[in-house]
């Protein structure tokens, strides 16, 4: 299993969601964050101090899945996210050690697994 942890702009939420519900992904955690992708920071002086790190809101998708989800989740949120525009953001893709789904105490792919409602 591995966590999807994408950072995109805020203005394309909706896309993404769309995109990666048509393409089966249901399950997600949306987080606002603030965040700085590196680029070379304006400079300004205050009270002597300089102040570098610009902060952007953004927004964080995390998404629990199992490996044969992996490549098509990434590949949507590539696609989804992007303006070709500096900051864009990221996607990080982490091993994870555990998934318990508390209802049923499933775990790991089992619980990943999306649960039709009313099926
Ligand atoms: N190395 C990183 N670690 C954690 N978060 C990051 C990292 N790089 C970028 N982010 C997150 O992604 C957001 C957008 O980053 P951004 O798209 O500017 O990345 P970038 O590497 O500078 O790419 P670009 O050149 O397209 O601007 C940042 O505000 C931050 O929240
Ligand atoms: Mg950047």
């Amino acid at each position: 299993m591995k966590l999807i942890s994408a950072v995109i702009r805020k203005e394309k939420l909706n896309d993404v969601l769309a995109a990666l519900f048509e393409n089966e992904i249901h399950g997600v955690t949306v987080t606002r964050v603030q965040g700085h992708g590196g680029e070379t920071e304006k400079v300004e002086t205050y009270r002597g101090l300089t102040v570098k790190m610009e902060l952007t809101e953004k927004i964080r998708l995390d998404i629990g899945l199992t490996e044969p989800f992996v490549e098509r989740a990434v590949g949507t949120i590539l696609k989804a996210a992007r303006t070709g525009e500096v900051g864009d953001g990221k996607v990080f893709v982490m091993p994870v050690e555990k998934v318990y789904r508390i209802r049923t105490g499933e775990e790991d792919a089992d619980a990943v697994t999306p649960v039709l409602v009313g099926a």
